[in-house]
C-alpha cells in the first residue's frame, strides 16, 4: 500500500538541547514548540514485493549515505512493529530548503512515521506515533500533535513524547521564516547536542531551563505576547551562548543573520513589535502579532541579503493526505 503524510516544522520557544540519552534521545529538558500551518514536508511510503532494495528520495533525487541510513532506521523500527519484509521506497519533499535551520528533521521524520506506519499496516495512537517518532529525530515528536505542544522529558522511552498544551486557535500568531541562505550547515544538530555538555553555561542553563517553561506556558496562556516574545528571544540566546562555547564552538550564524536579529530590535524600540528565534542554521524565525504582519514582511524584505520571507502561522501536527 502507498501512503502519503504531510508533517509541519515546529518552532520552539523553549529548546531542546542536550540529551539525557542519546539513543533513545530523551532531551536533557521538556521543551515547548508551535507546529506552523504551511512549512513541511510530504512524504510517500510504499512497502513492495517487487522492489529489488530500499530507495530512499528527498526533494527529488535519490539519496545515499547518511540521510539514507536515517530514513531506513526509521523504516527498520516500524518493519519491527509489523511482520513486513518487503522493500521500500520513500519520497519526501520539503517545501523550504533542508539542513538550514529550518527544522527540515523534525518535519521530515514526523511525516516519515505517520506514513511509513500506515504504509505498513500499523495504526498507532498520537502518543505512539510521537514516541516512535521522537527515536528518529527528537523535535519530529512535536511535529505530531496540533498546535502548541509540549515534549514532556519523561524518564524513558515509554514516557518521553508530545502532547499538545494549547490548540491552534488558542492565539493566532504569525512566523514569519526568513530565508537568508540555503547552504547546508557543517555540524549537524545531532553532533550539536552531543557536545552541548562541554560548555561551561549549559549548567547554569539546565538550572533555568524549567522555570522557563513554566513561565512560558503561563504567558501563552495569559495571553501576554510581549513577555512571550521576550522569554522567546531570550532563550534562543541561552541556547546559542551554549552552543557558542562548546568544544568545538558551533557559530551558525551569518552576518545577514545578525543583521535582522538586530532589525528586528529595533523596530520593536520603534513600536513595530516582533521577536527572533533561531535554530541550528542561518536562517530565522520571526514571530508577531497578525496585525504586524504585512510591515514587518515589507521591511524584512529590504534587508540585505534576505533572499526570501515565508508568511506562516500556528497550526496543525502531522496527518495522511
Ligand atoms: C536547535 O531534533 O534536530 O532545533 O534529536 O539529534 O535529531 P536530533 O536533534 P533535533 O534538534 C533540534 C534542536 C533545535 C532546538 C529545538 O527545535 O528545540
Amino acid at each position: 500500500m502507498k501512503t502519503k503524510a504531510f508533517a509541519p516544522v515546529n518552532v520552539a520557544p523553549i529548546k531542546y538541547w542536550g540529551k539525557e540519552d542519546e539513543k533513545l534521545r530523551i532531551p536533557a529538558n521538556s521543551n515547548l514548540s508551535m507546529c506552523l500551518e504551511k512549512l513541511g514536508t510530504e512524504t510517500e511510503v510504499e512497502f513492495r514485493d517487487n522492489l529489488k532494495r530500499d530507495e530512499v528520495w528527498i526533494d527529488g533525487r535519490e539519496v545515499g549515505g547518511r540521510a539514507r541510513e536515517r530514513v531506513l532506521r526509521q523504516i527498520e523500527r516500524i518493519r519491527r512493529l509489523t511482520d513486513r519484509k518487503e522493500k521500500v521506497k520513500v519520497m519526501s519533499r520539503n517545501n523550504f530548503p533542508k539542513s538550514t535551520g529550518l527544522s527540515s528533521s523534525a518535519s521530515g521524520m514526523g511525516a516519515l512515521t505517520v506514513a511509513g506506519c500506515k504504509a505498513a499496516g500499523l495504526s498507532l495512537s498520537e502518543k505512539e506515533l510521537s514516541r516512535l517518532a521522537r527515536l528518529a529525530s527528537g523535535s519530529a515528536c512535536r511535529s505530531i500533535p496540533d498546535g502548541w505542544v509540549e515534549w514532556v522529558k519523561g524518564s524513558g522511552d515509554k514516557t518521553s513524547y508530545a502532547k499538545q498544551v494549547f490548540p491552534v486557535k488558542h492565539r493566532d500568531l504569525r512566523i514569519l521564516v526568513v530565508i537568508l541562505s540555503k547552504v547546508e550547515k557543517r555540524i549537524s544538530t545531532t553532533k550539536g547536542h552531543g557536545i552541548a555538555k562541554t560548555s561551561p553555561f549549559y549548567k547554569k542553563r539546565m538550572e533555568t531551563v524549567r522555570r522557563d517553561l513554566r513561565l512560558i506556558k503561563k504567558y501563552i496562556r495569559e495571553r501576554d505576547f510581549q513577555k512571550f516574545g521576550e522569554m522567546l528571544e531570550d532563550e534562543s540566546l541561552n541556547m546559542h551562548a551554549v552552543m557558542l562555547t562548546s568544544r568545538p564552538n558551533l557559530i551558525y550564524w551569518l552576518p545577514e543573520t545578525v543583521r535582522v536579529m538586530q532589525a528586528v530590535q529595533g523596530w520593536r524600540k520603534q513600536g513595530l513589535e516582533s521577536y527572533f528565534t533561531i535554530n541550528t542554521g542561518q536562517n530565522v524565525f520571526v514571530v508577531c502579532e497578525a496585525k504586524n504582519e504585512k510591515g514587518l514582511v515589507s521591511r524584512l524584505e529590504k534587508i540585505e541579503g534576505v533572499l526570501e520571507v515565508k508568511r506562516d502561522k500556528v497550526g496543525r501536527g502531522s496527518r495522511l493526505i
